[in-house]
Formats: C-alpha cells, structure tokens, sequence
C-alpha cells in the first residue's frame, strides 16, 4: 500500500511526546513490511536541517490560503516549499512557506508555541499537504491522519479533493493520541485553509449536533477528522473503552455516535531506536542474558555520580520521564520527591512543559544539591539524558491520571527497569502487577489517585528490591517482555486492507 501520514510530530528531530515516537515508529515499521511510507511533517524553523538525512528541495507549488483584507475575505495563493529527506529511518516530505512570502508560518525555536498562529500554520500545512499529495502526483491509498493538527485533512480531502484532483482512491484514517486538546476554530479561523462560506456550512452541516457540551461558536476539528475519516483509532485498548464510557467529555458522545469505525489499537516503540543493547548514549550496553545485572548497576552508578547523589547501589532509583502536564498526575509526582527520603529511595526527575513552575522551585532550594543527596530534579528536555535514566533506573514512575497509551513504560521495561504505574488507558494495558501476578507480573500498579494508594505501591516495589535474586530475574524478564512494533504494525496493516 501507499501510506501518507500527515502529522506535527516525527522522532528523533520534530518531537514532543510519544505522538513523535509513534509515527516514527510505525511509518519505520510499515516500511519494514513492503509498504510505501511518506511522512509530511512541518518544516519548523527549529529543525536542524543537518540532522536530516539526504535533504532536498523537491518542488515549489501553490496552496490557497484564506485571510481577512479590508473587510473583504479573500483566498490567495501561498507559494510553499516541499523538501524531502529522511528522518528516524523514515522518508519524510517536510512542507514550508516559500521564502519569499514572509510568512511566520513554523517559525521560532520551540515545535509548538513557537512565534506562530498553531491554528492558522496546522490549517495551512493540513491543506499544504493535500496540495502536494496531488500535484506530486503520489496517489496514496491510505492517509493517516493524527491529532487535531492535521484535521483539516480528512474534512477538505472529501469535500474538496476526493474525484476533483488527481486523489480518487484513498481513504483515510485519524489516529486520536489525546482527547486533552481537540482544537477549536471559528469559520474565520477556519479560512486559513482557503474555505469558507458555502463550503464552511457544508461541513458545519455533516458535523451536525456540533454543540453537544461543547461552545457553539466553535468547530471542534477533532469532531471534523472523527465524522470525515473511514476509521479512527486511539493508541490502547483500554483508553477506547473509557472514552466510549464517557472519559473523553463530549468527544464521547461523538466517539459513540461513530463507534463501529472506532478501536484502540496499542502503541509500540521502535526496538532499534530504543535497544541498551546497542545505545550510543549508555556508558555501559546491556541485554538480557548479556550484562544485565552488572552493567545496569554501571548505568545506575555513572548517573548518581554524575548527579552529585550518593552512589550507593543498594538504594532503589526510582526516576520518572515525563511532560509536565495534569494529565501526568503532577501531585503524585510530588509526592514521590517528597517522600523518597523516608522511603529510603533515590528519585531523579526529567521533566518538561508548562506545569514546572513548584518543580524549579524545589530543584532550586530543598533539593538542591546542597540539601540533598537523594533527590535530583531536572526541569529541560533532553533525550541522551533520559535514555541514562532508562538504562540506570530500578524503577520508572508513570502516576498519570489518564494515559491514553503511555510509552515511558513499555521503555522502562526494554530497559531492564521495573515500571511503577496508576492503572489507566494504555498504562492498565501494559504494566501487570508482580505481586498479583508472580509468574508473569512486569511492574507494580495502583488504583487510587490519592498519595496513600502510591506510597503502598512504592513500598511493595521497595520490598521486592531488597530480594535480590528475585529483582534481578524481574530485570531480565521485562526486558525480555515484546513491545515492538511488530504486532500492533500487523494490526495497523490489517485495518488499512480493510478500508
Ligand atoms: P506523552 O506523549 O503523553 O508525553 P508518552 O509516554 O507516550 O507520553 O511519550 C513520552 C515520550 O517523550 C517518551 O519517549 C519519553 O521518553 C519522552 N519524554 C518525555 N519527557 C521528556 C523529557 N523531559 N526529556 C526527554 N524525553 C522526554
Ligand atoms: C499522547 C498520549 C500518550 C501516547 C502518545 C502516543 O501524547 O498522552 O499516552 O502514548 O500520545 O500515542
């Protein structure tokens, strides 16, 4: 088949969260089985264009972009650059406005909230993407769609595209990685994609009950991809099932309403990208059967030392990975720092976004590293970094409140190191307790959000530490539990045969 997905996020270069990681993963994985994968991907300003693989300018085209002009609403045409390269193992078109247009379409160094309209630049790579699609001449049959960023896509492909240009046969598929954020747009915001009026009632039309719990002023476009695409998936089974149960607020009722075209289908992680066997940024490799207990131990000690901690081997690391947002369960995080002195524990924080606030604050007095010898918090972004603390870590903490599907985890354990996560969404799918399971338990797991349920959880993974023998045989078995790529990719390709 001949697969365009269409996403704001692509691993190692444009990433953010797991949402990067999977469309690596799974375009790398559809490739490995014969398919013809193409990734368009946002040429932000803050890509490293010398990290980008074999980068060439391929055309220049036009795409039709609404703006308001005295008054008047008028659609111009907005000369856009496309590139083609390859990132992360994956061929990739990276789309951008032409030079000579000015445009702050992408532009600033973060991916998102960078000195751009994310409405206005998402509106316009969506409909960017549907005009090279059709002037290069790829004829896709599948486009995959992710987020509420891209949309637009499914929503212009059948009402502008579909048997008008040279796209006819595909069909179209939307992956929902979150529900926290559907993106909301009102007609005029809208007309960044070259559409209005006429049009836009058209598809205010097919998007009927759009105000069910919801503003009525606004198209919610999540709503738009779920109504426009042939299939729509979320990345767990479990993360399915409770939005269909009324988890996801009044995208449940949508999700409902569309439920015979909806399933969750389990994210995996790229076991090349991901393998301590062979990763560059360890001071020490590892497998198992192959160094495991001794070179983790290594791993544990070249990260205590590098941090100031102690560098005691015989307390248990527990680290934690994460973008600092509600979702993630912030105030059990908290608790963990605070507690881990009285537990006995070492924590290490690598954490990002806007939530960070009271944790800079702590990183800066009560655990610093003068005031402690136990406790390190890192406010930044850095993927060498976390790849130590994987390689290092006893144990991974994921506290979240929702988790739609969660990657952290299915890390952790390639890594050797025991996950310790609240039971949610792909999280509940993953993760077995050891000690409900002891035959083929992989982590330990809580229900509760309230800081009781997590420090018995962290004192029954405490105890399990301290038998030796059994923790290092728990190491070697999740580092040999399978999370690739391999199955939920024969999922994926069984769903796009079926379109
Ligand atoms: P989400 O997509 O909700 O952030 P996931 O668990 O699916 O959660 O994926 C998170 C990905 O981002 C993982 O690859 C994790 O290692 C990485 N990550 C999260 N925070 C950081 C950080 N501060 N520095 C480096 N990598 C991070
Ligand atoms: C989202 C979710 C996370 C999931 C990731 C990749 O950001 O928060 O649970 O693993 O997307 O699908």
């Amino acid at each position: 088949k001949k697969i365009a997905h269409v996403t704001a996020e692509l691993a190692p270069l444009a990433k953010v969260g797991g949402l990067g990681d999977v469309t690596q993963g799974l375009g790398r994985a559809m490739k490995m089985q014969g398919h013809d994968v193409v990734i368009i991907l946002p040429f932000y300003q803050s890509l490293d264009a010398n990290e980008i693989f074999d980068l060439k300018h391929v055309m220049d085209f036009d795409v039709p972009k609404g703006t308001k002009w005295d008054g008047e609403n008028v659609v111009s045409m907005m000369k856009t650059s496309a590139y083609s390269g390859n990132i992360g193992g994956c061929d990739v078109i990276l789309l951008k406005p032409h030079e000579e247009t000015n445009s702050n379409i992408f532009k600033g160094g973060a991916i998102y909230g960078g000195s751009y309209n994310e409405l206005e630049a998402y509106l316009y790579f969506s409909r960017a993407s549907l005009e090279f699609l059709d002037k290069s001449g790829r004829d896709p049959d599948v486009i995959h769609v992710h987020e509420w960023q891209t949309c637009a896509v499914p929503m212009l492909y059948w009402e502008e595209y579909h048997g008008k240009t040279s796209l006819n046969k595909a069909k179209i598929v939307m992956t929902i990685h979150n529900l926290d954020n559907t993106g909301e747009c009102r007609e005029e915001e809208f007309f960044a994609t070259g559409v209005n009026g006429e049009k836009f009632n058209v598809i205010e039309k097919a998007l009927d009950e759009r105000t069910i719990g919801h503003n009525p002023e606004r198209m919610c476009l999540m709503k738009g991809g779920v109504v426009y695409s042939n299939k729509v998936t979320t990345v767990s089974p479990t993360y399915a099932k409770e939005t269909l149960d009324g988890n996801g607020g009044f995208m449940s009722k949508i999700l409902k309403a569309n439920q015979e075209k909806f399933s969750g289908i389990l994210n995996g992680i790229d076991y090349d990208l991901w393998n301590p066997a062979l990763d560059a940024t360890l001071p020490a490799n590892f497998a198992p059967g192959n160094k495991m207990t001794e070179n983790k131990k290594l791993c544990k000690k070249y990260l205590q030392i590098g941090l100031g901690l102690d560098a005691d081997e015989t307390k248990p690391l527990i680290v934690c990975i994460s973008r600092l947002v509600p979702q993630k369960g912030i105030h059990l995080i908290e608790r963990a720092v605070t507690q881990s002195e009285n537990n006995g524990n070492q924590f290490v924080l690598l954490g990002s976004g806007h939530s960070d606030g009271g944790f800079k604050r702590m990183a800066n007095e009560e655990f610093s590293q003068t005031n402690s010898s136990n406790v390190r918090l890192m406010i930044t972004y850095s993927d060498a970094l976390s790849r130590l603390m994987y390689a290092a870590a006893d144990f991974v903490l994921v506290p979240s409140m929702f988790e739609p599907c969660g990657l952290t985890q299915m890390i952790a354990m390639r890594y050797g190191a025991l996950p310790i996560v609240r039971s949610t969404g792909g999280l509940a799918d993953t993760v077995i307790d050891c000690d409900a399971d002891q035959e083929n338990g992989n982590g330990f797991v809580f229900y509760g959000a309230d800081d009781q349920s997590l420090d018995e959880c962290i004192q029954r993974a405490n105890k399990t530490f301290q038998d030796r023998k059994k923790f290092h045989e728990l190491q070697e078995r999740v580092a040999r539990v399978d999370y690739g790529w391999e199955a939920s990719g024969n999922v994926y390709a069984e769903l796009y045969e079926s379109l």
